[in-house]
């Protein structure tokens, strides 16, 4: 069974959730995994593999995730490892929310080197109770223009959890198949 480290990047909380789910996940499979925030992250050495996960802000993912990529390069490469994008964009309906997102993947990889073998996408929320004034206001007009909540008496959420248990399962039996190779993929 394999040692996950699990990185995150989160200013209002959302990803660090999707990382502990994550991370309940591949428990459950019968890993061991270990959620860090990036800022305070271990490296990459004594790991089997790797989750990456961010939030975007104002277009970019968390400093302390490009750094702890960059940093990490090499390492991250030649392991399994996988890497999670959390956006609003990714909530917006349409088309147009991808192609954001895929715009944020382009820039981290130009910002950073950094080459995910598997990367995927996850709305984000609108944590209107929590924001500040300034931020509530400049969010609500993003929310507004996307398509999304615009009550900022409460928070919204628009991850589907669902699909980041099957992701957190199917990178589990990813790393079960690469430790006993030969076994049938299910
Ligand atoms: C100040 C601010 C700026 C944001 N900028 C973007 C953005 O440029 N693009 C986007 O898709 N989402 C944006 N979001 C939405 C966040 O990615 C989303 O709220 C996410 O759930 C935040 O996760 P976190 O709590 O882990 O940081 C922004 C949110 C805030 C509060």
């Amino acid at each position: 069974m394999a040692r996950v480290a699990i990185i995150y990047g989160s200013s209002e909380g959302h990803t660090a959730r999707l990382a502990e789910r994550m991370a309940e996940v591949m428990a459950a499979a019968g890993h061991t995994p270990e959620v860090a925030a990036a800022a305070k992250a271990p490296a990459p050495d004594g790991y089997d593999a790797l989750v990456v996960a961010s939030s975007i802000h104002v277009g970019h993912y968390h400093q302390a995730v490009r750094r702890y990529l960059r940093d990490h390069l090499p390492a991250l490469a030649a392991m399994p490892h996988a890497f999670v994008s959390v956006s609003l964009s990714e909530a917006s309906p349409g088309a147009s929310g991808a192609e954001t997102v895929a715009g944020y993947l382009h820039t981290l990889r130009e910002e950073t080197g950094f080459e995910p073998a598997r990367a995927v996408s996850f709305g984000g929320a609108l944590a209107f109770r929590r924001y500040g004034v300034l931020t509530r206001l400049m969010l609500r007009r993003i929310a507004a223009h996307g398509g999304l909540a615009t009550d900022t008496s409460t928070n919204h959420d628009y991850t589907d959890w669902a699909a980041v248990d099957a992701f957190a399962a199917s990178f589990a039996s990813e790393l079960e198949r690469a430790e006993a190779p030969g076994t049938p993929a299910r």
